[in-house]
């Protein structure tokens, strides 16, 4: 039987694929009823049809979270149907790897469009329903890559990192008003976004598995969930190595990849 939860109303961006749509459907499956967004609607109508056929609650808003107003105002336009708003998740994210020497100016301003501007704009439309209902959780969806640079990642750490210390802000100034804040850290979980990557991705989860784990740690509110427990730690210990020994380390584990093809 499916575990319970103290939230009863939720709605998480990017849940027309990946982490967002298992989030959503683990959700549902523990009594939420929830709003999913996107861009793609055929998409999200599908995570809702998949999400009533097995007797759970759900809606979905069309919202294309680069632009910050259409962000900014997902978090009211949720709480309409969902008549009050226990959480929202900023999950909607891009992420390609991609060499320096092939950085696009295109690409990186979407990074940014997105995974920085589109999350804050998103989370920030949250706190005045949040402060008026005296209660809430924010949550966003950052990454342990945030904490530090991978080869090929400049641009998605760059964002992640950004992400991550606003959250910690948001954290440090709603602790008093009773406003739970949680930034989360995946390591490598398999979705459309990882399935490009040419590369060995160490510890990789399903979204399934990561959705039940984020679930499960988001009862108890915590400041941070990061998993995989073993990347956790290898990115926590890599925080502490001087730039050289990183690089190395990085170098090295790319060469005994199997899968690396370029
Ligand atoms: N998978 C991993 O290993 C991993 C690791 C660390 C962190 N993360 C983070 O986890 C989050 C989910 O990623 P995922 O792996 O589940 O990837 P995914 O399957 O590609 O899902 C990304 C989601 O974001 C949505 N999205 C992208 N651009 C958007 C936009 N402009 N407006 C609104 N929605 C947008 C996509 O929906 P539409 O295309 O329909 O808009 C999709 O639902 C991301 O923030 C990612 O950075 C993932």
């Amino acid at each position: 039987m499916a575990k319970g939860t103290k939230t009863k109303t939720v709605l998480i961006t990017g849940a027309s694929s990946g982490i967002g749509r298992a989030l959503a459907i683990e959700y549902a499956r523990r009594g939420a009823h929830v709003v999913v967004t996107a861009r793609r609607e055929a998409e999200l109508v599908e995570v809702c049809k998949e999400i009533e056929g097995a007797g759970g609650r759900a809606d979905h808003l069309v919202c294309d979270v680069a632009d910050p107003e259409a962000a900014h105002g997902i978090a009211k336009r949720g709480e309409e149907i969902l008549g009050s708003l226990d959480m929202i998740v900023a999950n909607a994210g891009v992420g390609a790897p991609a060499h320096a020497s092939r950085l696009s100016l295109e690409d990186v301003v979407r990074t940014i469009d997105v995974n920085v501007r589109g999350a804050m704009a998103t989370l920030m439309g949250a706190i005045p329903i949040m402060l008026g209902q005296k209660r809430g959780h924010l949550v966003g969806v950052s990454s342990l890559a945030g904490r530090r640079a991978l080869p090929g990642s400049s641009d998605y750490s760059a964002s992640k990192a950004a992400l991550s210390v606003f959250i910690e802000g948001l954290r440090l100034d709603l602790a008093r008003a009773g406003i739970d804040v949680t930034d989360v850290q995946p390591g490598f979980v398999a979705t459309p976004m990882t399935a490009k990557n040419d590369f060995q991705m160490p510890f990789l989860w399903d979204a399934e598995k990561a959705a039940r784990y984020v679930a499960d740690r988001l009862e108890r509110a915590p400041g941070l969930v990061a998993f995989p427990p073993p990347l956790r730690f290898l990115t926590r210990l890599s925080q502490l190595l001087p730039f050289s020994v990183h690089a190395l380390a990085t170098r090295t584990a790319a060469r005994g990849s199997p899968k690396r093809t370029g």
